[in-house]
């Protein structure tokens, strides 16, 4: 009988569209992820991943094709790669009304909306689910996402990240500053819906938005959702550090996984907060079996199905006229602007030879898939657990095959070793993981609570405490 360990967070990650992330699996007889747009597809799964008692239903999302942006796209419209796509946070509103645990995240990039009307979907989604939303903030690396919403191209990586900077310090204001505790009264007898004092306009002007509030919804069970983020680069890190509560990884071992979280949790200290305040989750896929044998059979039958062409197109590593790079092709012969970063990451571990287009696919295909029998399988989590990963991202090769195999066949194991949960915590999603309903005081957010209550009353009176603020350098 072994000790029992800290139970780890699991996260369905998930896209509403056909292909996600294991390219060409789709086409497998099993294979339901094509009937994405049916409701029915997706309820089934949240009662399947609620029986699994994960902790979320975790959409990925897009705002445009990868690849560069006047490249011929069609291999994407072939693959069904993340085209044909439908919004996550309008299937989240189904998704709150169909299940009574699970939380309920959704991607949205910084340019795709507005942070007025953003931040009120997701706070009356948050009222809706009693507490059960997250955010998973991005800043896009799709050029024509940029170009489908009014911009000439992708803006400049550390701009991105300024943007989200002030994308949600407007969030911020509203969901944590405009409306004081205790504001809303619904006294009947008074004839007091809310008391106005306590309902505060936020005067944000800044380089992209000028927002006035009061912010229309009531504060939510969560106020703010609970934050995700997946950004590598240095200035993703950085807004991680300030910003997220948990933080996504695709390491390609526990070593390296090691490294970034512990990397973040010293820049999350040196703005203040602690390091228990983010939480890592590291993406894994499973091929499970009875026996070692029948786990590779499984997976040499998985490898039937990849598409090396929809692994490399995810990668944008398709030519100005839409073809992808045949498989012999020498990495460093490959021409892109998004996935630069990315290609020489994957091929890192390749050292003994020449990189190649179908060396990248298949280590892509297989680089975050555990394949043995339920025990093996736990043992290679808990080797990511070691390296302080609180969580896995459980990425899914069909639907919803690959989560009622993971339900059945693998979390008895992961249960009986106290790894995953049995049953579920009361109340919202951000207690579920960390104990407490709203953002805790180290947080950047928290600055705003009460902020307003004797704020401007006009723009006049918001500017001139702004030129004051700055005149006493305070920024
Ligand atoms: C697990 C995971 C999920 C992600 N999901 C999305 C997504 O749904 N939409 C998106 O535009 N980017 C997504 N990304 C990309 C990141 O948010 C980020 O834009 C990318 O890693 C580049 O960040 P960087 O420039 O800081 O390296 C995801 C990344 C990871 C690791």
């Amino acid at each position: 009988m072994t000790d029992k360990r800290q139970r780890l967070f699991l996260n369905a990650f998930l896209m509403n569209t056909t292909s996600h992330i294991q390219h060409g699996q789709w086409r497998r007889p099993d294979a339901r992820q094509s009937d994405f747009t049916d409701l029915d597809l997706w309820t089934g799964l949240a009662q399947t991943l609620e029986r699994a008692t994960f902790d979320a239903m975790f959409f990925a999302d897009v705002s445009g094709l990868y690849g560069d942006t006047d490249a011929d796209y069609s291999v994407y419209v072939r693959e069904g790669l993340q085209i044909p796509s439908n919004d996550p946070v309008v299937l989240l509103g189904a998704l709150a009304a169909t299940t009574r645990h699970i939380g309920l995240a959704a991607t949205s990039n910084v340019f795709q909306q507005h942070p007025m009307n953003f931040a009120r979907q997701l706070s009356t989604l948050d009222h809706l689910s009693r507490g059960r939303i997250a955010w998973n903030i991005v800043t896009g690396t799709q050029g024509n996402g940029y170009r489908n919403f009014g911009h000439e191209d992708l803006a400049d990586h550390d701009e991105r990240y300024r943007w989200a900077d002030e994308y949600v310090d407007v969030t911020y204001k509203l969901w944590e500053g405009s409306w004081d505790e205790g504001a809303l009264l619904k006294d009947r007898e008074r004839g007091l819906h809310a008391d106005p004092s306590k309902v505060h306009k936020i005067y944000h002007r800044g380089e992209r938005y000028r927002v006035e509030g009061p912010f229309l919804p009531a504060p939510s069970p969560q106020r703010t959702p609970v934050l995700f983020q997946a950004g590598s680069s240095r200035a993703g890190r950085d807004f991680a550090a300030r910003n997220a509560e948990a933080v996504f990884l695709v390491a390609s071992t526990p070593e390296l996984a090691r490294e970034q979280i512990a990397e973040t949790r010293a820049l999350a200290v040196s703005y203040g907060r602690r390091p228990e305040d983010i939480t890592f989750f590291q993406g894994l896929s499973f091929v499970i079996g009875d026996n070692p044998k029948d786990a590779q059979a499984k997976a040499d039958y998985y490898d039937e199905y990849v598409s090396t062409d929809g692994y490399a197109a995810h990668a944008a590593i398709v030519d100005l006229d839409g073809r992808v790079y045949p498989t012999d092709t020498p990495l460093r012969e490959v021409r892109t602007n998004t996935a630069r970063g990315f290609i020489e990451w994957l091929a890192r571990d390749i050292v003994d030879r020449e990189p190649t287009v179908g060396d990248f696919s298949l280590r892509w295909a297989r680089g975050s898939r555990v394949v043995g029998t339920p025990s093996q399988i736990a043992d290679e989590i808990t080797r990511w657990q070691d390296a302080g990963v609180d969580g896995l991202n459980v990425i899914n090769w069909v639907l919803p095959g690959s989560f009622e195999e993971f339900a059945d066949l693998l979390l008895p194991e992961l249960r009986d070793r106290g790894l995953a949960q049995s049953e579920y915590a009361e109340g919202t999603l951000r207690r579920k993981l960390f104990g407490y309903d709203r953002l805790n005081d180290r947080h950047p957010a928290a600055r705003y609570r009460g902020a307003f209550t004797h704020g401007p009353r006009s723009w006049a009176e918001a500017e001139a405490a702004a030129k004051q603020t700055a005149a006493a350098g305070v920024v």
